[in-house]
């Protein structure tokens, strides 16, 4: 039985504080299912884009949130495999059903198109920051509990529920890995590499088989990702192309076959990016998956001369989504002792979560709030 009304964290008006408060528990209708949640990862500018900071677009008064951890509370009529109490992953990137131009971030942004707009609005502005969320059947994922969250005597992998919304963080560069095709054995750049998605990506990219050349700025967080594991090779990004793209070419002992950018707004004029280019092999690939706010110079001639392939890549797809499931649920990507919950925290105490969360967001660092 659903309670009347739960706790939920609203934001009233758009870059303006949230605030929890009492509202109706939704009801599941067919293509949704009502979860209880138990845990929702706080990305590491989740104050950027909540103060208006980043720009992101989406309307208010909104329940805020994104991917997160819980059980399954109530089914709708379609539902045929979901059952009540079923520990789930329910996934962030909602799409259009009858629009696949329309895509949207719940609890974070309402895309770029009339259709994003009106699906975020009408049918899923209220997101997973709350005791009970109506989610899209679709998107919702039912896990191995007994394998994921058992105790390794007994064949589990030994995860915390709370451990288990890292799936976000990785699934993100798994979206950029797999559009560019990442093969085993293959070596990746991976740039910026210390923040909360790009480290996610070395981690990631090491259970897909690749080498990994890891560049960054911050010699100690670089020096923690070297240690993870001897396919791992770290470059400082120093301002200086040609210096980068020399280090990149030692790390890698040659060119590279593939470069994954994950820059925040702040790498706007970083140098990696054309050294990552400068490095790459014949017909190499790169997945950009930035979130550059303005337009970057790009070398054209190499680009045009090598068979270069600029790949762009926003989120990952459904498909992706179980893919990645099976990588953790066989343990071919294990994160157990990569990941620490650095901390968890009520509602009430979201100001105090996001701030933890931006001076976190290094490797294997999640901060959760559990409703
Ligand atoms: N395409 C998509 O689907 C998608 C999805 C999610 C996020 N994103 C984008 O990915 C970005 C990065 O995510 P994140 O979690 O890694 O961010 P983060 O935790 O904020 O980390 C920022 C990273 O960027 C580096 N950096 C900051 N300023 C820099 C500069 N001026 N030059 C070079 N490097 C700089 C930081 O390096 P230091 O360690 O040196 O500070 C750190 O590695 C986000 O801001 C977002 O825009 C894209």
């Amino acid at each position: 039985m659903l309670p009347p009304t739960h706790k939920a964290l609203v934001q009233e008006v758009y870059a303006e504080p949230l605030v929890v408060k009492e509202i109706a528990t939704p009801q599941p209708d067919p293509g949704s299912v009502v979860i209880k949640i138990i845990a929702v990862p706080i990305i590491s500018y989740a104050r950027e884009v909540y103060n208006g900071n980043r720009k992101y677009s989406y309307p208010t008064p909104l329940v805020v949130g994104t991917s997160a951890i819980g059980r399954v509370a109530a089914v709708g009529v379609d539902t045929v495999k979901l059952k009540e109490g079923d520990l789930v992953y329910t996934d962030c990137v909602v799409r259009g059903r009858d629009d696949e131009e329309a895509i949207i971030l719940t609890g974070l942004a309402d895309g770029s198109t009339d259709g994003s707009r009106k699906l975020f609005a009408q049918a899923w502005k209220d997101s997973t920051c709350a005791e009970y969320a109506r989610v899209p059947l679709e998107n919702t994922f039912a896990l191995d509990e007994a394998r994921l969250c058992g105790s390794p005597d007994t064949g589990g992998l030994g995860y915390s529920r709370e451990q288990l919304c890292w799936i976000l963080q990785a699934l993100v560069p798994y979206g950029g890995l797999r559009s560019i095709d990442l093969q085993a054995g293959e070596t990746i750049l991976i740039a910026p590499s210390t923040g909360g998605f790009g480290s996610a990506a070395v981690v990631v990219a090491l259970a897909m088989g690749a080498r990994v050349v890891a560049a960054g700025r911050n010699a100690e967080a670089l020096a923690k990702t070297k240690a993870l594991n001897d396919r791992v090779e770290t470059v400082q990004i120093t301002g200086d192309v040609e210096e980068e793209v020399a280090a990149i070419k030692k790390a890698a002992r040659g060119n590279i076959d593939a470069f994954l950018d994950i820059s925040p707004p702040e790498a706007q004029h970083s140098t990696h990016l054309k050294a990552g280019i400068m490095s790459l092999r014949q017909a190499g690939r790169v997945s950009l998956m930035g979130g550059l706010l303005e337009d970057v110079p790009f070398p054209h001639r190499f680009i045009m001369r090598r068979n270069i392939t600029l790949k762009g890549q926003w989120m990952y797809s459904r498909e992706e989504i179980l893919a990645f499931l099976r990588l953790v649920t066989s343990g071919v990507l294990n994160f157990r002792d990569i990941v620490k919950v650095q901390g968890k925290f009520a509602l009430e105490a979201w100001g105090k979560a996001f701030d933890v969360a931006w001076e976190s967001g290094r490797l294997g660092e999640l901060v959760v709030l559990t409703p």
